[in-house]
């Protein structure tokens, strides 16, 4: 990702302070991510704490949103002050992109890492943005889910993983492919919160049932028990009637778990992944960065509360 540079009304927004208390700190033209990093600290603006913890963008159903939102999403708790290890988890590479790399060009990916034993840190890159690292995914890892199969403890593979790493981020962002597997099974066992992106369609249900049953089984025969579960309507166009009613219906099926806040569609989404930047870069006044901004606030809202969000009923 290229440096991103605020201006000082920008940077004083972030840091939700008066742009005569930024200039009094430190006179610039225009701030780096660095310098904002540095201003954050030196006023005392950190976030408050809320781990370490691991959160997992994860919908069996493709096209609903897990890359857009949880690129822009991991970008943005970076940009508020949190340590965060955004982990790319399919072999597309989409949330590789999102951040203006091109998982081609790294030789080693998670695979390495769940399969092969590479250390973490060892496949881990700079995205660019002080605070937000990658571990990159490209086509290489289609072959996970197989060559998980046949060794012993391949549920924990990543969660074991990740404890190299403890300690060095606040937040670990897991972007998932659209498939049911190993691989899947492997981020849910490593998370503590669910954040399942969907669209406001009757398509949508069949997936989440799926999900619910397998974060049940997960939780019976793995014993493994998620904190929260959120989940969070994407792209939605309030004239249609359709997704309106779609929304009634998540409403009062898993109303304990939906998210008050509704990402609207906004094309600014396309844009910031085409051009290899957060939504959050490419357009900060856009729909979409301010409902992912609501997003934040509402989960931050449950997460320090602490307490679940009830257990995951199929
Ligand atoms: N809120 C939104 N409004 C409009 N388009 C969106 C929105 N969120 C995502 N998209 C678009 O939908 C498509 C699928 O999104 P993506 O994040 O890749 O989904 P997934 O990772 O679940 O497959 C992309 O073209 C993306 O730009
Ligand atoms: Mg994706």
């Amino acid at each position: 990702m290229d440096p991103i540079s605020y201006s000082p009304r920008r940077a004083a927004q972030l840091l939700k302070t008066e742009p005569k208390e930024l200039t009094s700190l430190l006179r610039k033209d225009a701030y780096s991510a660095l310098d904002l990093l540095a201003l954050r600290q030196k006023m005392r603006r950190m976030p408050p704490e809320l781990g370490p913890r691991c959160q997992l963008f994860l919908n069996f159903k493709g096209g609903t949103g897990k890359t857009s939102l949880s690129t822009s999403y991991a970008f943005r708790m970076a940009e508020m002050g949190y340590r965060v290890l955004l982990i790319d988890l399919d072999s597309q590479g989409h949330a590789t992109k999102c951040l203006g790399l091109d998982g081609e060009n790294f030789e080693k990916t998670l695979l390495d890492v769940l399969v092969k034993r590479t250390p973490i840190s060892d496949v881990i890159v700079q995205s660019g943005m002080p605070q937000l690292d990658l571990v990159p995914s490209n086509l290489t890892m289609s072959t996970v889910d197989l060559a998980l199969m046949p060794l012993a403890g391949r549920e924990f593979k990543l969660r074991n993983a990740l404890r190299e790493v403890e300690g060095q981020y606040d937040l670990t962002v897991l972007d998932a492919p659209p498939s049911f597997g190993l691989l899947n099974l492997n981020a849910l066992m490593a998370a503590a919160d669910l954040i399942v992106p969907v669209l406001a369609d009757f398509l949508s249900f069949h997936g989440l049932k799926l999900l619910f049953e397998t974060v049940q089984g997960l939780e019976e025969d793995l014993q493994h028990h998620l904190a929260h579960v959120f989940i969070v309507i994407n792209a939605f166009n309030a004239t249609f009637k359709l997704a309106k009613e779609a929304q009634e219906a998540l409403q009062q099926h898993y109303g304990d778990y939906l998210c008050k806040t509704v990402i609207r569609q906004c094309t600014k989404f396309a844009q910031a992944s085409s051009e290899g930047r957060p939504v959050f870069v490419a357009d900060p006044e856009s729909k979409g960065a301010q409902d992912l901004q609501s997003l934040i606030d509402e989960l931050l809202g449950q997460l320090l509360k602490g307490g679940g969000k009830g257990k995951p009923q199929a």
